[in-house]
């Protein structure tokens, strides 16, 4: 069979996925919203072959670990009941960035993954029901079938728990600056985390409060109210992260640096530049900004201790074939 090359962008939650009301089906405690990120990129391959006794991957050019190639061989099992078929497949995927290290890698890999492997099966689906399957393998890849600004809804079981692209805000963009200060992958992944979330005594108020953050969200894209969704973007990281902070065990994915960074967006918003942050399940922090700003909150997070480099991230497209 013919290998198919597929590639994927990942996104950056505005408001953040934590917690599953199933573990397998990564059916989601709450809806999110986020940006997909031009840019940065995950380009994969596929090719199902009769000869192969095992599913083979390769990241970034080395064999990958047990614990990774057994989350991609139960998306392919996934792929393979759809298509009927018993083959094993050889996956070779490459990232441009650092992976594990809280910039939603996972988010591209699926997204890309999922693509690659339906149409190397014959598979021909639309893309919401290629965004079911990502969810799959990581619920936030779900996301990154399509591009800017993308909601992906709570839903009540695997049929209706899938991403739209928002029909608003289209023209609005954003631009996502990431100040990286730890590219290590990370003690303790989503997935796991997903699942101590409950622990926390403050999930059950975070996820009751959701619908309420998501419309502000989606008001803010709306009116490209950027005060609106800095308020917001700010408050539901920082809802994530207590959760994070308080469950057990209590993750903490915050170094000094990261919390350098966060006070000196809130100094730089009291001089009236346009910046938020938002910050994913690692240290490293995503200043969301405009246009016009960006150039100098580039300036500004270069000469802050501590960080390593910047990427600069328009809005990226969605999930689509080589
Ligand atoms: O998709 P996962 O399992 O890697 O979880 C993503 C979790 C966050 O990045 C912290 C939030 C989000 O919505 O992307």
């Amino acid at each position: 069979m013919n290998p198919v090359t597929a590639i994927a962008h990942p996104n950056i939650a505005l408001i953040k996925y934590w917690g599953n009301r199933d573990h397998t089906l990564r059916l989601p405690s709450n809806g999110s919203i986020s940006m997909t990120l031009a840019g940065l990129e995950t380009q994969t391959t596929v090719q199902f072959d009769s000869h192969l006794s095992a599913d083979e991957l390769f990241i970034n050019g080395q064999k990958a670990s047990k614990r990774a190639s057994d989350r991609v061989s139960d998306l392919l099992n996934h792929i393979r009941s759809l298509a009927n078929t018993h083959h094993l497949a050889r996956v070779t995927s490459s990232s441009n960035f650092a992976i594990a290290a809280g910039i939603a890698s996972s988010s591209a890999a699926f997204a890309a993954l999922s693509v690659a492997a339906a149409q190397a099966a014959g598979l021909d689906l639309d893309t919401k029901t290629l965004s079911r399957i990502a969810r799959r393998g990581s619920g936030s890849a779900c996301r990154s079938l399509y591009g800017a600004f993308v909601e992906w809804f709570v839903g009540t079981d695997d049929a209706d728990s899938f991403s739209q692209p928002l029909s608003i805000g289209k023209d609005w963009e954003l631009m996502d600056l990431i100040a990286l200060v730890d590219q290590s992958e990370k003690p303790y992944g989503s997935t796991r985390g997903h699942k101590i979330a409950e622990s926390s005594p403050l999930q059950t108020a975070r996820v009751s409060d959701t619908p309420r953050r998501l419309a502000l969200c989606r008001a803010a894209i709306k009116d490209k109210d950027f005060e609106l969704l800095c308020q917001i973007v700010e408050l539901d990281s920082n809802l994530m992260h207590s959760v994070m902070q308080t469950s057990t065990p209590a993750l903490l994915y915050w170094t000094p640096e990261t919390v350098r960074i966060m006070q000196a967006v809130k100094s730089w918003q009291s001089e009236k530049l346009e910046v938020c942050y938002t910050i994913d399940a690692g240290p490293n922090v995503h200043c969301l900004c405009t246009p016009a700003s960006a150039n100098e909150v580039e300036h500004r997070l270069k000469k802050l201790p501590g960080v390593q480099e910047v990427i600069l991230c328009a809005q990226g497209n969605g999930a689509h074939l080589l």
